[in-house]
């Protein structure tokens, strides 16, 4: 069984998506909103229904309606607005978060879970020490979204199908973003002979911005992430192994140890199977070391 804990839009697609992929028979939206994750659930019944699926999706207020879950992903909490950096929102949520976790250990001691609640990387630093998960049951949803959207900007650049494209985005979900070029190809052909140092800046730039674009535009980002939570868990269920940036617990990694932050790793049925680590450069260094210190920042002033 898959959970989703928080029913809004995201949690609303990131269900939506994953039946339609069939990613388990069984799919359970939990909220504290009373008739939210029901209405939800039926919504995407009825979708099902009429393309013949047979997952079912249900919508519950209890959380002990999720014993028994393989895989628990966790968007409750407070969205970005309009202006707001993702980082602004530390506070409520971590409070949020601590105690949708509790109840993660009570009724699914032995789940996989998927922080996604903003700021991302430090939700990711409690959820590993609320549940006292082994590190590699726990990975954040953040760098799968940031590199949908760096493909979006090489697909709009280069005119290639955004099939051929492989991109990668590590470090924080949030300020300190590391897009990287020079980790990114079309059909193997590196990015960095594909275009120009002021263009790949000018991607680099667009990928880091573009959430807020978004959520200016429309109100929040939904559809992306959703979608973004589908994948990781795809590879998981699948088992497929890809390599896949999530926000995971560092014990020596790139030369960091108890910081949660976004790397590739190799996703499969256990998790977080191997973390890759990367030869930066002296420059990409600069910006993975400014997202740890971030996040080592917001996690040194909340009480866990
Ligand atoms: C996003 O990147 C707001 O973190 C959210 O879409």
């Amino acid at each position: 069984m898959i959970t989703i804990i928080g029913s809004g839009k995201v949690g609303g697609d990131a269900a939506l998506f994953s039946a339609l992929k069939k990613l388990d028979e069984q799919i359970l939206l939990l909220d504290v909103a009373e008739g939210l994750p029901q209405g939800e659930a039926m919504d995407i019944n009825h979708m099902l229904s009429e393309q013949g699926i047979d997952v079912e999706v249900r919508g519950s207020n209890n959380f002990a309606d999720m014993k028994g879950s393989d895989i628990v992903v966790v968007v409750a909490g407070s969205g970005r607005k309009p202006g707001m950096t993702r980082m602004d929102l530390l506070k409520i949520n971590a409070t949020i978060v601590k105690s949708v976790v509790e109840n993660i250990k009570k009724y699914a001691a032995d789940s996989l879970i998927v922080p996604v609640t903003n700021p991302l990387d430090p939700m990711a630093y409690i959820t590993y020490k609320v549940s006292g998960f082994d590190k590699s049951r726990v990975f954040g949803m953040g760098g799968m979204l940031d590199l949908s959207r760096f493909r979006q900007f090489i697909h709009e650049a280069t005119g290639h199908s955004r099939d051929s494209i492989r991109a990668l985005v590590i470090g924080e979900h949030g300020e300190n973003m590391l897009p990287l070029p020079r980790f990114s190809s079309v059909s193997g052909i590196p990015l960095t002979s594909l275009l120009s140092q002021d263009k790949l800046d000018e991607l680099v730039n667009n990928t880091k911005q573009v959430a807020a674009k978004v959520i200016e535009l429309k109100g929040a980002t939904v559809h992306a992430p959703g979608n973004a939570i589908s994948a990781i868990i795809e590879s998981v269920v699948r088992d497929r192994k890809q390599v896949i940036p999530v926000a995971t617990y560092l014990d020596g990694e790139y030369g960091y140890s108890d910081v949660t932050v976004g790397v590739p790793a190799i996703i499969g049925k256990n998790g977080v199977e191997k973390i890759i680590e990367l030869e930066l450069n002296e420059q990409e260094k600069k910006v993975f070391d400014s997202a740890v210190q971030s996040v080592k920042t917001a996690i040194s002033g909340i009480e866990i």
